[in-house]
């Protein structure tokens, strides 16, 4: 089977993480955010992934080269010249797509779950029409795309992307299976499948819902970023609970890279993640937050709900809070207060920060 992925454009949400790195590759729980993806869906027997880009990433070409001899998969970049919205790049791999003449997946990059993708075949195969949309359960559903269907059936009656006013708290997750002849339904043009692809689709009773079990979060936004963070970890203390950290001075669910080095009398967690060869030094309480590689967080520095970049370099005595996001290769001079930064890369900090704001 074929999947394509959704990769889309420079990941401006995620900034400054995106300006350093491609927003695929950023990781997310230590491992790159499309891995989680495309690891799975080499697990179910998808033997070539399609990432369609709309801009050109030597970084991201080189890191999936590598991926695909790892897994013995083929990874292709569909690249498109101008952004084609979430259907036209189904257009533009065509090629792809229709050759076997087989149902293929076509996930958004920034989802991340359990990924039901066996379950979803055999839910697709059943109702035998063009489309199976995921579907999850939300507190806040006008920031997604909202479905109406039969309970006892999945047929979709309607599909509205970002309504305004309230129709229903059940979304779009973001992941689907399409037979290829969605594809006759879509031109080569900017076009977007939410806004005018799937509500076609389902006023022509050719669009099915499957509903998910467990967590599921959008994870583009740095705050969205954190909160899928702990129900991720919430996940791997069921599944895989020894990939999570059991030392002393450890609270709920950490994360911690083997190659990363703590000190004494820290207190980490709940919901940390520690990434490869981060130093952490002696008394550092860490809450709800990510440290990305080769940073170092001096002694009793407090962060809580935060994302460290690669490379960072926080003093002694921080306190830094309120989704503040560093950038690669930062530093934050002893004693000050961070509150809600978003720094740009290779920054150096030597005043507090104490109302939100983004330093260049
Ligand atoms: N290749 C390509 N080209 N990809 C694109 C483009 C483009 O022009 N525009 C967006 N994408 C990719 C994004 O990178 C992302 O992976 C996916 O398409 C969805 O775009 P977002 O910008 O993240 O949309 P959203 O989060 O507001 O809404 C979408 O996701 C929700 C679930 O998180 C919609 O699909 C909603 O219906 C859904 O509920
Ligand atoms: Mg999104």
């Amino acid at each position: 089977m074929k999947a394509l992925i959704l990769v889309g454009g420079y990941g401006t949400r995620l900034r400054p993480l995106t300006l350093t790195k491609p927003k695929p590759l950023v990781e997310f729980c230590n491992k790159p955010m499309v891995l989680h993806q495309i690891e799975a869906l080499a697990e179910v027997g998808v033997t070539h992934v399609i990432l369609a880009v709309s801009y050109l990433s030597d970084m991201l070409q080189r890191e999936m080269e590598v991926e695909a001899k790892r897994l013995g998969i083929k990874i292709t970049i569909s690249q498109e010249t101008e952004p084609l919205g979430t259907a036209g790049p189904l257009a533009l791999a065509r090629d792809h797509l229709q050759v076997e003449n087989e149902p293929f997946f076509v996930l958004n990059s920034d989802v991340i779950c359990e990924f039901p993708f066996n379950d979803m075949i055999k839910f697709h195969k059943e109702h035998n029409c063009e489309g199976t949309i995921v579907v999850t359960k939300v507190d806040e559903p006008s920031k997604y795309g909202v479905v109406v269907y039969e309970q006892n059936t999945g047929k979709i009656d309607r599909f509205v992307e970002k309504p305004r006013e309230y129709v229903s708290n059940k979304i779009n997750a973001g992941l689907y299976i399409f037979n290829p002849a969605i594809l006759n339904r879509i031109e080569l043009r900017p076009t977007s499948i939410e806004k005018e692809i799937f509500p076609a689709m389902a006023s022509d009773k050719q669009l099915y819902a499957f509903e998910l079990k467990g967590f599921w979060m959008d994870v583009g936004q740095p705050k969205d970023y954190l909160t899928g963070m702990g129900l991720y970890l919430n996940f791997a203390r069921a599944s895989m609970p020894d990939r999570l950290s059991r030392d002393n001075g450890t609270v709920g669910n950490v994360l911690v890279d083997p190659t990363a080095k703590i000190g004494e009398r820290c207190r980490i967690g709940p919901n940390v993640v520690i990434g490869p060869r981060v130093i952490i030094q002696d008394g550092v309480c860490l809450k709800n937050c990510t440290i990305l590689a080769d940073s170092l967080v001096k002694s009793h520095s407090w962060i809580a709900n935060c994302i460290i970049g690669w490379r960072c370099n926080i003093g002694q005595w921080v306190r830094m809070e309120n989704t503040s996001v560093l950038g690669l290769d930062v530093s934050v001079q002893d004693e000050l207060f961070i509150n809600g930064g978003i720094i740009l890369p290779h920054k150096a900090i030597s005043e507090s920060v104490s109302e939100p704001k983004i330093l260049i």
